[in-house]
């Protein structure tokens, strides 16, 4: 019996979320696996109300969780950063969920904006720290609102944070068993003090690994190249900052926000499933959002709770769906409804 934590949160969320809970009720009874849930309110609306967010006997309780599902977070009428801090990384770091898995992939060549790339073109994943760096939070003011003003921000990288973090793209690149090729994606060039420490790190761990083809190349270059040549990678490895900018990028190229799903994994613990683009306020209660990327974090959650077989069929249900039903990805132009597509991947799981 599975235990799942749903934290629909803010604007579409909850709409997205119902949608992947949908798909997963149709997959347990097609692969015979029992799960309950529970909702957790961590919304804006109940900041706003009761200026609660997520505190310590929250984490407490997700503990006892065997995953999270995640709608979004972000509220128009809160100032930014509150909830995303306050809930989001707030998960992240408590739960210490230090892998943000996101897959990208391009399920058919018309949802792509590059021109002559195709599905075969657009398969990778990009293992994203998700613990330490510029996230972390650290820095400070100095003579703060004077012209002398300074303002710092630490990126913190601990040689145990980055090398659990490259352990677990090797071991990653070899059971995925495509390319075997795993790129790290740094600054080696100019932040000479964090991406030292990631690239000795890295060459260390690869000699544990000589299955796996290594690597390099400069975060600014990996924009080029997702642009470009998105057919040279398999697995990339990177920061929490590189990691956040370049998924957005992945995001566009394998279909934008509609389709984009990822993970934050705690392979000992409790890990938790979203869709990545953000909670989209002026489509909320439209019925018009795409919940495919939510359908497919409900996929990625499956698969880390071991079945594979529901994983599969998800995943098999959205391409089709995409490919032969959906006019497009993004909402409002789907040509069918939030809810109608979330039927149509049951109907067809
Ligand atoms: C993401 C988001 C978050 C991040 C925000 C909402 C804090 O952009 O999941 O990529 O920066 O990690
Ligand atoms: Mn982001």
């Amino acid at each position: 019996m599975y235990k799942i934590a749903v934290i629909g949160g803010d604007g579409t969320g909850p709409e997205v979320a119902r949608e992947g809970l949908k798909v997963i009720s149709a997959a347990a009874r097609k692969f015979n696996f029992k799960y309950e849930t529970k909702d957790f309110d961590f919304s804006g609306n109940r900041y706003l109300k009761t200026g609660k967010l997520v505190d310590d006997s929250d984490i407490a309780e997700l503990k006892k969780y065997s995953a999270i599902y995640l709608g979004a977070v972000g509220h128009p009428d809160v100032k930014p950063g509150i909830i995303e801090t306050g809930v989001l990384l707030k998960l992240r770091f408590a739960l210490d969920q230090y892998i943000n898995l996101r897959p990208v992939k391009l399920y058919d060549e018309r949802f792509c904006p590059l021109k002559d790339k195709k599905p075969e073109d657009i398969d990778f994943v990009v293992v994203r720290e998700n613990s330490e760096g510029l996230y972390k939070g650290m820095g400070e003011f100095k003579d703060k609102g004077t012209q002398d003003e300074v303002a710092i921000q630490i990126s913190y990288n601990t040689r145990k944070g980055v090398e659990r973090c490259i352990r677990y793209a090797f071991e990653y690149t070899r059971k995925r068993n495509k390319r075997k090729k795993l790129t790290l994606c740094g600054k080696t060039n100019v932040l000479t003090y964090a991406w030292d420490l990631w690239q000795r790190t890295f060459n260390e761990v690869a000699k544990e690994y000589s299955d796996i083809t290594t690597d390099y190349a400069h975060v600014d270059a990996t924009t080029m190249w997702f642009v470009k040549n998105p057919e040279w990678f398999d697995v990339i490895v990177t920061d929490n900052m590189f990691g956040d900018i370049i998924t957005d990028l992945g995001a566009m190229i394998q279909g934008g926000m509609g389709i984009a799903a990822g993970g934050n994994i705690n392979p000992n613990g409790v890990s938790m499933f979203e869709p990545i683009g953000g909670s989209a306020p002026k489509y909320t209660g439209k019925n018009v959002i795409n919940p495919l990327a939510a359908i497919c974090a409900a996929g990625m959650m499956l698969e880390a709770l071991g079945e594979q077989r529901g994983a599969d069929a998800i995943e098999k249900a959205v391409i089709k769906v995409s490919r032969e039903k959906l006019k497009n990805l993004a909402a409002g132009k789907m040509g069918y409804s939030t809810e109608e597509v979330g039927d149509l991947v049951t109907e067809n799981l």
